[in-house]
């Protein structure tokens, strides 16, 4: 029955006429709905800790647009607040965190046992949302994988060269280690009960892999997300995983086989033909148009969707954004490439 979703069919190695399509961040604040059902949360993160606002913005895109997949609405940095971790959000600037430096700091981290009393209402979201989807959609999971979540843990917010987490990995390596493996571990628990409250896919979100460097890339990116999908495979051999290495460049080759995950999502800075020739080779890939289209739209739009499902369009492919949604992008221009993508 559920390989009738056409996502799951894509996952499962099948080559389709018509790509599937999401978007990342598909809900957010380009959405006029969004924007009001947040306002009425108050703010970010209380809108992801209420199951019943979190669940009715997820379904907000697929109302709208009919996308053939609805990402759970949460946030990668809920984790490392569940492993007790302060966590704000600043309006306009991000995230902030209190800091990990030292073994101290990841000393005081909760058990993992101790992170679904603070998950507990993501669980709740996924639950709703498994009986309100329409059956043809399928609901992705996710979570952030362990080298993009440690380095708003180390830095306490975000950073435009990751600075501080390399730092700390090349002064303190156990430290550093110890924190991986914690996310790793915390990650597959949580996953595993996202997995449970019905979640049909899961996806890890490795923002800042592009910034590791020679041997560093292998093991504190592709290592991590390895382990994690064999372990929520043993569990859940049934579930598809997807892993995001984003800015990976010439290393997405091999990204598959490196990390066990079913599918592989390309960021805007690979070009199609070459992934293609290098990464889809080895299974299904998600994405990659820029997200600026979403802004400029028009034929620039059309001709660069084109191009992206004729280059895909030998093997299993999902259509996606190589990154998310901004807020100044134009709601129509989403319509415009759905058309373009269910269109020809
Ligand atoms: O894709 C989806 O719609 C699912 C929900 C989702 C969010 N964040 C909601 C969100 C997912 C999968 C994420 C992942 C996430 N969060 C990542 C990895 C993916 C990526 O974008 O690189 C990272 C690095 C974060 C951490 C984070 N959360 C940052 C840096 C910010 C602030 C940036 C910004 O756009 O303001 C957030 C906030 C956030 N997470 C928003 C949303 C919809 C905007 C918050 C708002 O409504 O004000």
């Amino acid at each position: 029955m559920t390989q009738q979703k056409t996502i799951l069919r894509a996952l499962a190695g099948e080559t389709l006429p018509t790509p599937p399509i999401w978007m990342m961040r598909q809900a957010g604040r380009y959405l006029p709905e969004y924007k009001a059902t947040r306002a009425q949360a108050g703010d970010f993160l209380s809108l992801c800790y209420n199951p019943e606002l979190a669940a009715e913005v997820t379904l907000q895109p697929i109302r709208r647009y009919g996308f053939d997949a609805a990402i759970l609405f949460a946030d990668i940095l809920l984790l490392p607040q569940a492993l007790g971790a302060d966590l704000w959000f600043v309006t306009g600037e991000g995230p902030r965190l209190s800091t990990i430096t030292d073994a101290n700091g990841l000393a005081q981290l909760k058990p993992i046992e101790a992170i679904h009393e603070t998950l507990n209402p993501v669980y709740e979201t996924v639950k709703i949302l498994s009986q309100e989807l329409p059956k043809e959609t399928t609901l992705i999971g996710f979570a952030g994988a362990p080298w993009t979540v440690a380095t708003y843990m180390i830095a306490g917010k975000g950073t435009p060269d990751q600075g501080p987490a390399h730092a700390l990995k090349a002064e303190n390596r156990a430290v550093f280690a110890g924190i991986i493996d914690r996310l790793t571990e915390g990650t597959i628990a949580y996953l595993s009960k996202q997995i449970e409250a019905g979640a049909e896919v899961v996806k890890l979100f490795d923002s800042w892999a592009g910034s590791l460097q020679g041997d560093d890339f292998a093991d504190f990116s592709i290592k991590p997300m390895q382990k994690i999908t064999a372990a929520i495979k043993e569990k859940h051999p049934e579930i598809p995983v997807i892993a995001f290495p984003r800015g990976a460049g010439e290393k997405y080759a091999g990204v598959h086989a490196a990390t066990g995950a079913d599918c592989v999502a390309l960021d805007d800075g690979v070009d199609a033909a070459w992934a293609a020739e290098h990464v889809q080779i080895d299974g299904c890939v998600q994405g990659n148009l820029k997200s600026s289209h979403m802004v400029t739209g028009g034929q620039d739009l059309i001709d660069e969707t084109r191009r992206i499902c004729d280059a895909f369009s030998k093997g299993p492919h999902i259509f996606n954004l190589g990154h998310g949604i901004t807020p100044d992008a134009n709601p129509d221009n989403v319509q415009l490439m759905i058309d373009t993508v269910r269109g020809g």
